[in-house]
C-alpha cells in the first residue's frame, strides 16, 4: 500500500482517550485508535502503521514538577518507542517549549527555552522524531477530559465569581480544529509547524468568553500568575504563528469556543 493520502494510510492514534486523541479518532475514522489501556507507549509494543498520530502524553504540567522522571518516561521514552515503529509520526508539542519573553507571536525558527519540566520533556520528545511533523500547539480544549473550558463551566455553575490568571497570553485551540488541520498537514512537508487558533487572549478573558457563551452569571476576578501560585512556571506570552508557506490556518479561538460549547450542549 502506498502512503500517499490519509485515506489509504494505516493510521495509528496513540492516546485516543485524551481530548485531542478523541478528536483525531473522529477525523480519521478508519484509524486504529488506541487509548492508554490498549497501548501504553512506555512499554514495548508493535503495530502495523504507515502513519502515527501521537497524541499520548504526560500533560499534567504542575504534576511534572513533582515527578520529572514520570513525565520524561511518557513524553521522551514513550515518543522514542513510537518512533521505533518506523512510520512517519505526527508529534504534538507545546507552546511551553518557549520562555514567553517575546511580545509577538512565536514562529518555528524562534529559539526554544522551556521554563518547566513539562516543557523540557516536550522539547526532548521533539528531538526523538526522525520522520514526520512536529506540531506545536497551545491551550487545547475540547468536549472530553480535563480542560479549562470544562472546568470553567463547572465552576461557573457553582459559584458567583472565580479568580483567573490575567497575565498569561496565548491562543486557546479547539481540538476539533487541530484534528482537521492534521489532515492537511500530513500532505505537507515534515518538520516543525506551529498550528494554533487565530487570535489571542488571557485566561481571564477566555473565562469571560466561556461564561458569556454558556449564559452563566459568574464574575471573573483577574489575578496574577504569582497570586495563583501554580507549582510550574508558565510562559507569560506564548502565542504561536507559522512562518511556513502553506501552513494550515485555524479559525479564531472564539469560533473554536462556539463549536465546543455546541458540542458540549449536545443535540
Ligand atoms: N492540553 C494542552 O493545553 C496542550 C497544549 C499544547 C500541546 N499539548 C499536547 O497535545 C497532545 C494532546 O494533549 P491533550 O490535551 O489531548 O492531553 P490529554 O487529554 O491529557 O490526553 C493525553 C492522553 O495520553 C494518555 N497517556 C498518558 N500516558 C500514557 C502512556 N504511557 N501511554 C499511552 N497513553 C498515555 C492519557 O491517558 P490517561 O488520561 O489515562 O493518563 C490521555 O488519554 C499532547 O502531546 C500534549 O502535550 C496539549
Amino acid at each position: 500500500m502506498m502512503a500517499q493520502g490519509f485515506v489509504v494510510r494505516r493510521t495509528l492514534i496513540t492516546g485516543s482517550g485524551g481530548q485531542l486523541g478523541a478528536a483525531l479518532a473522529e477525523t480519521f475514522p478508519g484509524a486504529d485508535a488506541r487509548p492508554r489501556a490498549a497501548l501504553d507507549v512506555t512499554r514495548p509494543f508493535s503495530a502495523d502503521a504507515d502513519l502515527v498520530l501521537h497524541a499520548a502524553a504526560w500533560t499534567n504540567v504542575d504534576g511534572a514538577e513533582a515527578d520529572p522522571e514520570g513525565a520524561e518516561l511518557v513524553n521522551v521514552a514513550g515518543t522514542r518507542n513510537v518512533v521505533a515503529l518506523g512510520a512517519p509520526v505526527v508529534y504534538y508539542s507545546s507552546d511551553y517549549v518557549f520562555d514567553g519573553a517575546k511580545r509577538s507571536p512565536y514562529v518555528e525558527s524562534d529559539p526554544t527555552g522551556p521554563r518547566s519540566v513539562y516543557g523540557r520533556t516536550k522539547l526532548a520528545g521533539e528531538q526523538e522524531v526522525r520522520e514526520g511533523w512536529i506540531v506545536r500547539t497551545s491551550w487545547l480544549f475540547g468536549w472530553t477530559g480535563t480542560n479549562f473550558v470544562r472546568t470553567m463551566l463547572r465552576l461557573g455553575a457553582e459559584r458567583d465569581e472565580v479568580r483567573v490568571v490575567d497575565d498569561q497570553r496565548g491562543s486557546p485551540t479547539y481540538v476539533g480544529h487541530l484534528a482537521g488541520a492534521t489532515r492537511e498537514l500530513v500532505e505537507l512537508p515534515g518538520g516543525i509547524w506551529h498550528v494554533a487558533a487565530g487570535g489571542e487572549c488571557t485566561w481571564a478573558e477566555f473565562a469571560e468568553a466561556i461564561f458569556e457563551g454558556a449564559g452563566l452569571e459568574c464574575r471573573v476576578v483577574p489575578i496574577s500568575t504569582e497570586e495563583y501560585g501554580a507549582p510550574a512556571p508558565r510562559p507569560a506570552y506564548s502565542v504561536l504563528r507559522s512562518e511556513r508557506p502553506g501552513a494550515p490556518q485555524l479559525p479564531h479561538w472564539r469560533e473554536g469556543l462556539r463549536d465546543c460549547l455546541v458540542r458540549l450542549e449536545g443535540p
